[in-house]
C-alpha cells in the first residue's frame, strides 16, 4: 500500500486542469525560434510574440501552399506525409497561437490555427515538455499515447491529426473540443439529471467497446479527460494511459478516486478496471461527488478496498443497480 502510494503520488493526481498562471511554457516558441537558428529579440513573453516569430518562419511555406487547391484537407494531407516521410513535416511555425486550453502533465494544450489556411477549424495542440515527460518517467506512455492515438478513429474520441516534434517537445494536434471539460459543466451545475448522466454514459459505453475490441484498456477516466465537442457529444481525451492489454499489466496508474481495487492491490488489471471507472463517473455525474472520497489518496483507496460508499437520496434505484453493478470488486461479474 505504501509503495502504491507512493508510485501514485509519482502520477497523476491532478482532478482539475485549466489555463494556469505558469507561464515557464511561453517560452517554448522561443526554443523553438533557436532551434530554427532564428533569433527572437521581439519576442515579448505574449502569445503576439509566439505569432510575430511563426509568421516569419513560416513565410517560406505559403508560396506553395497558396497554389495548393485542396486547401481544407491541407493538416490531414501533412498529417499523413508526417506518418511517411520526413519532407513536409510540420512544424510549429505552421500555427497560429490562440488561447491556452489546460494544462496537463507535461505542459500546456494550446488552441491553434493553420496559418496556411483561413478555412480550417481552430485544433487543440497538446505540448509535452521533453525534460518533464523523462522525470516523471512516462517516456513509454507518451509513445504508447500517440500509437494508439493514431490507430482510433471513433466519433466519441478525440482525433490525432499529426504529431511532431522539436529538441525540446513533443507535439500532438487534436480536433478541438470546444465545449471544454465534463468537469467544468458538472462543476458549474452541480450534478446531472438522470437523462443527462445516461446520454454521457452511452456515449462511454461506445467508446469503451471500440477501444476494448481492439483490446485497448484506456485507464484514465475521469470528468477532466472527457471533453464536449460542438454537438454537445462527449469526446475522450488523453490517451495517457491507455494500453494494448491482452492478458494483465501491473502498472500503478489512473486517479485515486477512479481505481480499481486490483489496480491498489496491485494483482494485476486489464480492461475490467474501465468498467469500475465508469461506475465511479456515474455516481461522481448523478452525486456531483466521487463514491470513495477522503482528503488523503491513502485513505481513499481503504475506502475503495471496503467497497464502502453511500448513495446520496436523490439518486433513483435503475441508476443505483447500475453503478452497483459497474462497482463490483469482483471483475468476473463486474458488469462489462
Ligand atoms: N482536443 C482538445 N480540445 C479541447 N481541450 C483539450 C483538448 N485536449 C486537451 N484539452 C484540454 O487540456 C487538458 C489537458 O490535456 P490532457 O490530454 O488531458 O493532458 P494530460 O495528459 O497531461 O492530462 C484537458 O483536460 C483539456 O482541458
Ligand atoms: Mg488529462
Amino acid at each position: 500500500m505504501e509503495e502504491a502510494l507512493q508510485k501514485l503520488k509519482e502520477l497523476k493526481l491532478r482532478r482539475h486542469s485549466g489555463p494556469s498562471e505558469d507561464e515557464e511554457d511561453d517560452d517554448v516558441t522561443d526554443r523553438y525560434a533557436t532551434e530554427n537558428n532564428h533569433h527572437r529579440q521581439e519576442y515579448d513573453d505574449s502569445h503576439d510574440g509566439d505569432n510575430k516569430a511563426s509568421d516569419r518562419d513560416g513565410a517560406q511555406y505559403e508560396e506553395s501552399y497558396r497554389s495548393n487547391k485542396e486547401r481544407h484537407s491541407l493538416v490531414q494531407q501533412r498529417g499523413e506525409e508526417n506518418k511517411q516521410s520526413n519532407e513536409r513535416r510540420l512544424t510549429i511555425h505552421d500555427f497560429d497561437f490562440l488561447s491556452t486550453l489546460g494544462t496537463g502533465t507535461f505542459g500546456r494544450v494550446r488552441l491553434v490555427k493553420f496559418k496556411h489556411d483561413p478555412t480550417c477549424e481552430p485544433m487543440a495542440l497538446k505540448m509535452l515538455k521533453k525534460t518533464e515527460i523523462i522525470r516523471l518517467k512516462q517516456v513509454d506512455h507518451v509513445r504508447s499515447e500517440k500509437k494508439i492515438l493514431e490507430t482510433i478513429h471513433h466519433p466519441f474520441i478525440v482525433e490525432l491529426k499529426g504529431t511532431f516534434q522539436t529538441e525540446s517537445h513533443v507535439f500532438m494536434l487534436l480536433d478541438y473540443a470546444c465545449g471544454g471539460e465534463l468537469f467544468s459543466l458538472l462543476r458549474r451545475e452541480g450534478r446531472f439529471s438522470n437523462d443527462v448522466g445516461l446520454f454521457f454514459a452511452s456515449e462511454i459505453v461506445l467508446a469503451f467497446e471500440y477501444l476494448h475490441s481492439k483490446d485497448i484498456a484506456y485507464r484514465d477516466l475521469k470528468p477532466e479527460n472527457l471533453l464536449v465537442d460542438k454537438d454537445g457529444h462527449c469526446r475522450i481525451t488523453d490517451f495517457g494511459f491507455a494500453k494494448i492489454v491482452k492478458d494483465k499489466t501491473f502498472t500503478l496508474c489512473g486517479t485515486p478516486e477512479y481505481l480499481a481495487p486490483e489496480i491498489i492491490q496491485s494483482k494485476g488489471h486489464n480492461k475490467h478496471v474501465d468498467w469500475w471507472a465508469l461506475g465511479v463517473l456515474i455516481f461522481e455525474m448523478l452525486a456531483g461527488y466521487p463514491p470513495f472520497y477522503d482528503d488523503n489518496p491513502l485513505g481513499i483507496y481503504q475506502k475503495i478496498l471496503d467497497g464502502y460508499y453511500e448513495f446520496p437520496p436523490y439518486i433513483e434505484s435503475k441508476a443505483r443497480d447500475l453503478i452497483k453493478a459497474f462497482l463490483t470488486a469482483d471483475k468476473s461479474i463486474r458488469l462489462g
